[in-house]
């Protein structure tokens, strides 16, 4: 038993905010925020808007692409850690709002920027037990909620959005999902962290020094449990928090940077939602096409990391 992907989606915020629009607010440049992360802009949301508005916009999008309603949804999965409301998850809200009426099961993983690969994993096994038919799959981040406009090392580097992928069962275990690998320590918790007045705390150096060392090897090791080499995957996806820790990461993996989807320097960090909003941006620009064989790194606050490989 495995799966498919049939339809994906996504939603970037109408505001664009650009390295210059930082310059006049605080004391940092556009020289900094490039050469030390490659982030140009980042979208933000308004005020009122949440994180289950644009997780709603992004789901709708993925059930239009694949042509379904909600109702054909038998599981809905959420990555986010900056919804408004601590319960219910934003899954039954999405659901909801999409006016379901099939009783579908929904929850939330609190996996930060390594989120989307909680996720898939959770629907890796489900499909492979053969417990769901059709599960919907959404990163959905307000992180402005927790920027700190007065912390310059990081209000620059982060930004909002949602996306969703929707998989359906399938007899071939070489689409869809088709191996995903986790790992935390919590012992390094204290690298990146929420504070309880909503403020990302981050030790910038101690996490960029992890961040290079999990994401390669999370790819390393999925490549060796998949029984493949990095000749096989036709694009890297990195969870895209700095250009330069992808930049590490294609060099340790002797993988040619023109395979490796950026979105960073538009999108920025927006943790649970940067794999998906990567994906839906690479299918929108014709970038990646049907049938590609795509590895999905990623490392966030927790320390939680991890990889996924994707059939799409
Ligand atoms: O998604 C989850 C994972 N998150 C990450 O992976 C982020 C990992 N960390 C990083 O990407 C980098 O550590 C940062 C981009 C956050 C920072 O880059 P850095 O090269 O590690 O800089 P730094 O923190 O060592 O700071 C260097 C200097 C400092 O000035 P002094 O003390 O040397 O005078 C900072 O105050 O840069 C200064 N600085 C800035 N200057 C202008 C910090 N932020 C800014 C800024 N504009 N926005």
């Amino acid at each position: 038993m495995g799966s498919r992907l049939v339809g994906y989606g996504s939603y970037l915020p109408e505001r664009v905010m650009t390295n210059q629009d930082f310059e006049k607010i605080m004391d940092t440049t556009d020289e900094w925020i490039t050469t030390r992360t490659g982030i140009r802009e980042r979208h933000f949301a308004r005020e009122d808007e949440t994180v289950v508005d644009m997780a709603t916009i992004a789901a709708q999008r993925a059930l239009d692409n694949a042509g379904l309603t909600i109702d054909d949804i038998d599981l809905i999965i959420v990555a986010n850690v900056t919804a408004e409301l601590d319960f219910p998850s934003v899954g039954v809200q999405v659901a909801g709002r999409l006016g379901a009426t099939n009783n579908v099961p929904a929850f939330d993983v609190r996996g930060a920027c390594t989120g989307l690969i909680y996720a898939l994993h959770c629907a890796r096994g489900f499909f492979t037990a053969g417990m769901h038919r059709r599960i919907m799959l959404i990163g959905a981040e307000k992180m402005t909620r927790f920027v700190d406009m007065t912390d310059r090392s990081t209000a620059v580097l982060f930004g909002d959005g949602a996306g969703a992928l929707i998989f359906e069962h399938s007899t071939s275990s070489y689409s869809g999902i088709i191996d995903t690998v986790i790992m935390a320590n919590g012992g390094d918790f204290e690298c990146l962290h929420g504070s309880p007045d909503h403020k990302i705390v981050m030790n910038g150096p101690e996490t960029y020094k992890k961040a290079v060392q999990c994401m390669p090897s999370a790819a390393e090791y999925i490549m060796e449990h998949a029984g493949i080499t990095a000749e096989n995957v036709d694009w890297i996806i990195p969870h895209q928090a700095n250009l330069r820790i992808i930049n590490s990461c294609a060099e340790r993996l002797n993988f040619p940077m023109d395979k490796i989807l950026i979105t960073v320097d538009k999108h920025a960090n927006t943790s649970g939602a940067s794999g998906v909003l990567a994906l839906a941006y690479a299918f929108d620009n014709g970038i990646i096409k049907r049938g590609q064989l795509i590895l999905y790194p990623a490392f966030g606050s927790g320390l939680t990391w991890g990889a996924a490989l994707i059939r799409v």
